[in-house]
C-alpha cells in the first residue's frame, strides 16, 4: 500500500509537516510512505497553472499524490481556510484523479473556532473529487496518537474506508 502525506506549509521548520511526519511514522514496515509539504514545490507551483506544464519536480508530487492508496491532506489554517497554495496544487487535478480516494485531513492552527472552516473547506474540496473522507463531530478534536491509531488500521488494511479523522491540533501546543 502506498500512503502519501501532502502538507500545505509554506515553510519549515512546519508543525503541519511535523505532524504528518508523525502520522506516518506509524505506518506499518513494508508499505510505502511518502511526505511532501509545499515548500517541496516551491515557487513553481505558483507559477504552474495547468498540469502538463508542471516542472518534473512538481509533476512527481502530483503523480504521488494521484497514485496514492491513502492520502494524507494536512494543512496550516491560514484564514479560515487551507493555504492558498495548497488549494491551487489541488486546481491542478482533474475531477476523476482522486475518485474514491481514502483521505485522512488534519490541520494546524491558533484559534480552535476556526476548526469547523477548515474542515468544511478540505472536506469540500475532497467531496469534489469524490475522495472517501467521513468526520464525525465527536473527532474534530482529537489527539495526536488518533492520527497514527487511523494510519496503523489503514496499514494493516482493516476497512479503511470506515475510518476517518480529523484534527486540529493548536500550534499553542508542541505536536
Ligand atoms: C498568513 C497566516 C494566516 C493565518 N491564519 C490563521 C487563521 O485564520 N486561524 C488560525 O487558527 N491560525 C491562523 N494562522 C496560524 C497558523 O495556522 C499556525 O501558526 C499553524 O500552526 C502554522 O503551521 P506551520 O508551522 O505548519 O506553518 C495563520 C498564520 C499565517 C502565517
Amino acid at each position: 500500500m502506498k500512503i502519501v502525506a501532502i502538507t500545505g506549509n509554506v515553510s519549515r521548520p512546519s508543525k503541519t509537516r511535523a505532524l504528518g511526519e508523525y502520522a506516518l511514522s506509524s505506518v506499518s514496515p513494508g508499505h510505502g510512505r511518502y511526505l511532501f509539504d509545499l515548500v517541496d514545490v516551491l515557487p513553481v507551483l505558483g507559477t504552474t497553472l495547468w498540469r502538463s506544464e508542471a516542472p518534473a519536480g512538481l509533476a512527481n508530487v502530483l503523480d504521488a499524490i494521484q497514485s496514492s492508496d491513502v492520502l494524507v491532506v494536512g494543512t496550516p489554517v491560514f484564514k479560515s481556510s487551507m493555504t492558498g497554495l495548497l488549494k491551487h496544487l489541488f486546481d491542478l487535478f482533474e475531477m476523476t484523479a482522486l475518485q474514491g480516494r481514502p483521505v485522512l485531513i488534519f490541520a494546524t492552527g491558533k484559534a480552535e473556532a476556526h476548526g469547523e472552516h477548515v474542515e468544511a473547506h478540505l472536506r469540500s474540496l475532497m467531496g469534489f473529487f469524490k475522495a472517501e473522507v467521513a468526520v464525525t463531530s465527536s473527532m474534530r478534536w482529537t489527539a495526536t496518537s488518533r492520527i497514527r491509531h487511523h494510519l496503523r488500521n489503514f496499514g494493516s488494511g482493516s476497512t479503511a474506508n470506515s475510518h476517518a479523522l480529523w484534527a486540529m491540533v493548536s500550534s499553542r501546543r508542541r505536536t
